[in-house]
């Protein structure tokens, strides 16, 4: 069964004090909702808040994530998490190649294409983002640039390793812009997305894989968005961060 994944990125907010609250609002929300089966909630907090929304979260259907993490097992590596840590902390989920992650700090293919297979060796779930520039989105290079990343992020992975695979497609142009791609584009790109994962991994492998929207999603543009037959779930910064709006996308 495909899941519907409903994801917040936290990316560089909240305090202690202020992740607790937020988890709270979610638990609380979360438990008079009656989620359907193949739904799964997951947020990806700072990495320093991981354990505690992890032990917060314990016997309910949310899920933590982290949001980075280097691919080495140990190491001199000041200023970086190792796969093991953050398995540790209760990680379930890796963030890999968030378009921050590529434009700010320079992230290339090769370089996630090791943290994914990083992650697969720590049994960590990758969430590969991938997406497009504005300028590219104009020129016309969705298609071409979407595809680069996904055979080079995924090179070498196996069909049986990708059926643990999820994919977010985040045009970098509407990210944290309230430029929402209809839900038209999302879904001809995502077409798009899961033809290039079943040329890689065979079509019934690429038919479960579950790929993510992400970009200005909010509880208007939601519904819309996940009606479209290869948008299986969101990925949402700005519209996470308050229990109420993330409780309203994830009981779509
Ligand atoms: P946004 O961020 O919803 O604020 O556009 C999405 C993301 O960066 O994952």
């Amino acid at each position: 069964m495909k899941k519907r994944i409903i994801a917040g990125n936290w990316k560089m907010y909240k305090t202690s004090s202020e992740a607790k609250d937020l988890v709270h609002g979610i638990l609380n929300g979360m438990k008079e909702m009656n989620l359907p089966a193949d739904r799964e909630v997951l947020v990806f907090p700072p990495v320093i808040h991981v354990k505690e929304v992890h032990e917060m979260a314990k016997g309910s259907k949310l899920s933590v994530g982290v949001q980075n993490m280097y691919f080495e097992a140990e190491g001199a590596f000041t200023g970086e998490v190792s796969p093991k840590m953050v398995k540790d902390a209760g990680a379930k989920y890796i963030l890999i190649g968030h378009s921050e992650r590529r434009h700010i700090f320079k992230e290339s293919d090769e370089l996630l294409n090791k943290k994914v297979k990083a992650a697969y060796d720590n049994d960590l779930i990758p969430m590969l983002c991938i997406g497009e520039l504005l300028e590219e989105y104009e020129a016309g290079k969705t298609n071409e640039v979407c595809k680069k990343q996904l055979v080079e992020g995924l090179k070498d992975i196996t069909a049986d390793q990708a059926k643990k695979l999820t994919v977010a497609y985040e045009p970098v142009w509407a990210i944290g812009t309230g430029k929402v791609a209809t839900p038209e584009i999302a879904e001809s790109v995502q077409k798009y997305v899961r033809s290039v994962l079943a040329d890689m991994f065979g079509q019934d492998i690429a038919d479960l894989i579950p790929i993510l929207y992400g970009g200005s999603a909010k509880p208007d543009n939601a519904a819309g968005l996940l009606s479209q037959p290869n948008v299986d779930g969101l990925l949402i910064g700005g519209a996470c961060l308050k229990a109420d709006s993330f409780l309203a996308i994830a009981k779509l």
